[in-house]
């Protein structure tokens, strides 16, 4: 059999060989780094995702060898397969910058901005955008859509508010598991994802939704509120599941087990396991596994350095042996500063430096809500 002919491709003045058929963001993803432009919709493991977002616009600035006139348009990247010669620019182009911002504004138009609550942050795809590309303000002046609350079942949370329509948690129902009971209703800025009759997704691999989800529309009853992910720590574990591959990874604190997640790659999405099998992790695995000896550790995840998650998290660490009340002459930490003198949240015959273990509602004055 002859050998197949590859393309030449060249993103941000890098040029590659790909088989024909590739998508400009899987080539872009080949050379790696800032090269390869975000994806809030594509999803390579499930087909018919991407073309929804379009984060992932590029300026295709030579069409092909045969034809070398640039595209008119910015194009998405995932959805737009290389010809032979293609020269693309993403991060060197301010054309794409500038639609890039332009996206991220629109996303956030209907996105509250309620991080410092959300469980996602930290890992939030948006929250990086938003963060790389956006602009400091928006210029929307109107009301943000609010929605009818549907109840999806004891083990997901919708909050529907944060969904930025991608269709990826509609694709992985419908690909991986025998029974989608959720989809997307009503059209434009009513559209929203919804069981229709009030229904708890309930099959097997149903929690897969909560890791393709790029922002924090769906995220994990058992886990909410729970911890912030930068204050847990990942090790990979693996367990002898009847139903998924039982690889997964383990957000532990201490001993604790706060989450169990599927094992994801540089680019977020799904990994499938070093012998092949599918990544995709099942609900006993991800919902019911919440002992440390349900698994069998292998060892701490590997985590960006860039990533949020990595902070605090120093490998070959050398403790300092005396603890803070030793360096500090016998005080506790809790005495190095005196909240009376910079709030007044308090009730003043309260001293919040003296409870024991966290404030509650009475430990307030009356500007406080119970
Ligand atoms: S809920 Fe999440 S995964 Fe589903 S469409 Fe909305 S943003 Fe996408
Ligand atoms: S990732 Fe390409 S359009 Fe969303």
């Amino acid at each position: 059999m002859s050998e197949q002919q590859l393309f030449k491709v060249t993103i941000d003045n890098i040029t590659i060989n790909v088989a024909p058929g590739t998508s400009i963001l899987h080539a872009a993803r080949s050379i790696g780094g800032d090269v390869a432009p975000p994806a809030m919709c594509f999803y390579s493991k499930l087909q018919g995702s991407g073309g929804k977002c379009r984060t992932c616009l590029v300026e295709v600035s030579k069409g092909s060898e045969k034809d070398p006139r640039p595209m008119p348009k910015l194009v998405a990247s995932c959805r737009t397969t290389v010809m032979d010669g293609m020269e693309v620019k993403n991060i060197t182009s301010s054309k794409v910058k500038e639609a890039r911002a332009g996206v991220v504004e629109f996303l956030l138009i209907n996105h509250p901005l309620d991080c410092p609550i959300c469980d996602q942050a930290g890992e939030c795809h948006l929250q990086d955008l938003g963060y790389e590309h956006g602009k400091a303000g928006t210029r929307y002046e109107f009301q943000r859509r609010t929605f009818h609350k549907h109840d999806i079942g004891p083990y997901i949370q919708l909050h529907m508010t944060r969904c930025i329509l991608c269709y990826r948690c509609i694709y992985t129902a419908d690909q991986l598991t025998n029974k989608r009971e959720h989809g997307v209703l009503s059209r434009g800025d009513h559209s929203e994802i919804a069981t229709y009759i009030e229904k708890a997704l309930d099959n097997d691999f149903i929690g897969n939704v909560i890791d393709v989800c790029p922002v924090g529309a769906l995220t994990d009853k058992t886990f909410r509120f729970k911890n912030r992910v930068w204050f847990t720590k990942p090790v990979d574990a693996h367990r002898d599941c009847p139903t998924c591959a039982g690889k997964v990874q383990l957000w532990m604190r201490g001993d604790e087990v706060f989450r169990v997640t599927a094992r994801k790659d540089e680019w977020g999405e799904v990994k499938d396991t070093a012998d092949g099998k599918t990544g995709w992790i099942c609900n006993e695995c991800r919902f019911e596994k919440k002992n440390v000896n349900d698994w069998v550790i292998e060892g701490p995840s590997v985590i960006s350095r860039h990533s949020v998650i990595a902070q605090g998290h120093y490998l070959g660490l050398k403790k300092p042996e005396e603890t803070i009340v030793k360096v500090m002459d016998g005080q506790k930490p809790r005495f190095f500063m005196d909240i009376h003198d910079v709030s007044e949240v308090n009730r003043p015959n309260i001293d919040l430096s003296l409870i024991e273990g966290p404030a509650t509602s009475d430990t307030f004055n009356g500007k406080q809500k119970d």
